[in-house]
C-alpha cells in the first residue's frame, strides 16, 4: 500500500511527458486508493481527487488544443504544448516582456516552445504570419541567459545564431530581438551584405550573444577569420527550405561546421517541400517534426485568394485597372524580374500613383528606405521581386498583387502570406495568363486546401498543360497550342515575351530563368549576398 501511495505521489512530481504516458495507470491506482480508508493517513483523499481531476482536465485541454489547431508532432518523447506563456518555462524577465505584448502563445509557439526549451533539434512548419519568429527567439534568449554563467574570459563570439535568406528578414528579426535587449541584457549583431563590414566587426568585438546573419556575409567573415562561431550552441535556419534549396547549402554546411559540435539546430518555415527533407535531416540528426495545419503545401486561410485571368498582351492594362479599382489601399506588388519591378514602378508613377520598388540591384540603403516607408505608410504601394516574398511582417498590407505568377509554387504561398498576418485578414490577387498554365494544377490544390473558390479556367489550363506535355513527349517539341492561344507561343516576343528578352527578359537566366530553374541552378545562386557576389550581380535578382 505504502509503495502504491509513494508511486502516486512521485507521479505528480514527474515531468509531463511521463505523466501522460503513465496517466491511465495512475488513474487506476488513484481510484483504488480513494476506496481505501488507510489512504487518509498518507494522503488527503480530497487533495488526491482534486489533483486527479486537474490532471484529467489538463489532459483534456491539451487534447482539445492539439485537435483544434491541427497540431501534429513526430519525434520521440515530444512534450505537450504550453497553453500559456507561463507554462513554457521561460525565465521571468523574458516572460514579462512577451506577456506585455501578447496574451497567449500562437499554436506554433505553444508547441515549439516546449520542444525547443527541452533542447531538442526541431523542424517547425506553420502558416505564414503565425508567429514563428518568437517560437525560435524566446528559446534562444533563454538559452543565452542560461549560458551566460558559463562565459569565461576567453569566450568569443555569439551563443545563438539565426540564419535568414534575405537581408530584410535579418533586419526584421533583429528588430524583434532588440525589444528584449534591455530586459535580457542582450547583445545583438546583424551580419548582412550591403552594409558596413567595419561596423559589423566593431559590434562583434563587443561580444554579442545573438547573431542574425545572411550566409554570404557571415561566410566572408568566417573565411577571413575575422569572426568565429566556436561558442554557438543554438542555431536557427529561418525559411529553412529556401536556405537549403537555393544553393546556400554549401555555405550553411561550412557555417555549421564552425559552430559547437554539441548544439541545437532548429528549422522553421511555412513550406516544407519533399526535396529539402533529406538534406535537412543531414543537418539535424535526431529531431522533432512539428506541423500546424495541413501537411500539404498550404496557404493561410485568412487570405482570400483571387485569380485574374488575362491575355499576355492585356496584362499591363488589367494590372493598371486593378490598381485603380483598389484605390487608396496598402498593397504589395510582386513581379518576377528586377526589370519588371522598375517598369511597373515607372508605369504607376506616370499615372501619379506613388509606388516604390525594391530588388537586388538597388543599394541596401535604398532597399531599407523603401521598406521603412512602406511600413510607416508614407508609401502605400511597394513593388518587389521575391526579395520580399518571405518572412516580412509589415502590418496593414491589405492586398498582395502578383503581377507575375511566381516561378515556384512555394513562393506563391509565401508571397500572398505578406497579407493576413497574425489574426488579420487579407486578399491576394494573382494575374494568370496562358504562360502560367504549368502552375494551374498546383494552384488548384492550394486553393482547394484553403477552401477558396476555384475558377473553372484553371481546370482548362490544367487540360492544356497536360496536352502540351503529351505533345512534347510524343513529338519532342512544345507547340501544343490550345484554347487560350497556346501558352508556348512565346517566341514571337512582344511585351511579355520571355524568349526574346522583351519586357520580362527572363531569358537572361538566374533565379527567374525558366530555362534553368533555380533548382537546377545552384551555382548561379541569386540569393547569395557575399561581397563577391555583390560585385557580380548586375542583372539577376539577388536576395
Ligand atoms: N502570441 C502572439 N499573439 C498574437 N500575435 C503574435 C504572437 N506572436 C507573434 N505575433 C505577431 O504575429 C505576426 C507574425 O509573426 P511572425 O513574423 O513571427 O510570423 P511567421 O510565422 O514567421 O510568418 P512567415 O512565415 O511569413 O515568416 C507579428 O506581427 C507578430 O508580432
Ligand atoms: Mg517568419
Amino acid at each position: 500500500m505504502k509503495l502504491l501511495i509513494l508511486t502516486i505521489k512521485s507521479f505528480f512530481q514527474m515531468n509531463r511527458i511521463l505523466q501522460s504516458a503513465l496517466l491511465p495507470l495512475a488513474r487506476q491506482s488513484a481510484n483504488k486508493l480513494l476506496l481505501q480508508n488507510e489512504t487518509r493517513y498518507f494522503i488527503n483523499p480530497f487533495q488526491l481527487r482534486r489533483l486527479m481531476s486537474t490532471l484529467e482536465k489538463e489532459d483534456d485541454a491539451v487534447a482539445i488544443y492539439l485537435e483544434k489547431h491541427d497540431i501534429k508532432v513526430e519525434g520521440r518523447n515530444a512534450p505537450p504544448p504550453a497553453l500559456s506563456f507561463e507554462e513554457a518555462k521561460i525565465p521571468d524577465n523574458i516572460l514579462r516582456m512577451v506577456m506585455s505584448q501578447f496574451d497567449a502563445p500562437t499554436p506554433i509557439q505553444s508547441q515549439a516552445l516546449p520542444i525547443a526549451m527541452e533542447g531538442s533539434n526541431m523542424v517547425g512548419i506553420g502558416q505564414t504570419g503565425s508567429g514563428k519568429t518568437l517560437a525560435f527567439l524566446l528559446p534562444a534568449l533563454t538559452h543565452i541567459q542560461r549560458s551566460k554563467s558559463n562565459r569565461t574570459e576567453n569566450y568569443t563570439g555569439p551563443t545563438a545564431l539565426v540564419l535568414t535568406p534575405t537581408r530584410e528578414l535579418a533586419q526584421q528579426i533583429e528588430d524583434v530581438a532588440r525589444e528584449y535587449r534591455r530586459s535580457c541584457n542582450l547583445g545583438v549583431i546583424k551580419c548582412i551584405g550591403g552594409e558596413s563590414r567595419v561596423r559589423q566587426l566593431r559590434l562583434y568585438d563587443n561580444q554579442p550573444n545573438l547573431m542574425i546573419a545572411t550566409p554570404g556575409r557571415l561566410n566572408d567573415f568566417l573565411q577571413s577569420q575575422e569572426m568565429e562561431l566556436s561558442n554557438v550552441e543554438y542555431v536557427v535556419l529561418d525559411e529553412a527550405d529556401r536556405m537549403l534549396d537555393m544553393g546556400f547549402e554549401p555555405q550553411i554546411r561550412s557555417i555549421l561546421e564552425r559552430t559547437k559540435k554539441e548544439k541545437q539546430v532548429l528549422m522553421f518555415s511555412a513550406t516544407w517541400p519533399d526535396d529539402v527533407k533529406e538534406l535537412a535531416e543531414d543537418f539535424l540528426g535526431e529531431y522533432t517534426f512539428l506541423n500546424i495545419g495541413s501537411i500539404e503545401l498550404s496557404a493561410n486561410k485568412n487570405i482570400k485568394q483571387e485569380i485574374l485571368f488575362c491575355d499576355q498582351s492585356d496584362k499591363m492594362q488589367t494590372f493598371l485597372d486593378k490598381v485603380d479599382e483598389l484605390g487608396e489601399t496598402k498593397m504589395l506588388i510582386f513581379a518576377e524580374t528586377k526589370r519588371s519591378v522598375d517598369f511597373l514602378e515607372r508605369s504607376l508613377r506616370k499615372r501619379h500613383i506613388q509606388a516604390q520598388g525594391i530588388h537586388g540591384d538597388k543599394s541596401q540603403m535604398q532597399r531599407s528606405s523603401v521598406i521603412q516607408k512602406f511600413k510607416s505608410g508614407h508609401c502605400r504601394i511597394m513593388i518587389a521581386t521575391d526579395i520580399a516574398a518571405r518572412g516580412l511582417d509589415i502590418s496593414g498590407v491589405e492586398y498582395v498583387l502578383n503581377y507575375d505568377f511566381p516561378n515556384d509554387i512555394e513562393n506563391y504561398v509565401h508571397r500572398i502570406g505578406r497579407t493576413g498576418r497574425s489574426n488579420a485578414k487579407g486578399t491576394s490577387i494573382t494575374l494568370f495568363t496562358d504562360e502560367d498554365a504549368n502552375q494551374a494544377k498546383k494552384l488548384v490544390e492550394i486553393l482547394k486546401e484553403a477552401e477558396q473558390e476555384i475558377p473553372k479556367e484553371l481546370y482548362q489550363y490544367m487540360k492544356i498543360h497536360r496536352g502540351e506535355k503529351m505533345a512534347k513527349k510524343r513529338y519532342g517539341r512544345q507547340d501544343g497550342g490550345g484554347a487560350f492561344g497556346g501558352y508556348n507561343n512565346r517566341q514571337q516576343g512582344g511585351f511579355g515575351s520571355r524568349q526574346q528578352g522583351g519586357f520580362d527578359g527572363r531569358q537572361q537566366g538566374g533565379f527567374n530563368s525558366r530555362q534553368g530553374g533555380y533548382r537546377n541552378n545552384r551555382r548561379e545562386n541569386s540569393w547569395d549576398d557575399s561581397d563577391q557576389y555583390e560585385r557580380r550581380s548586375s542583372r539577376r535578382d539577388d536576395y
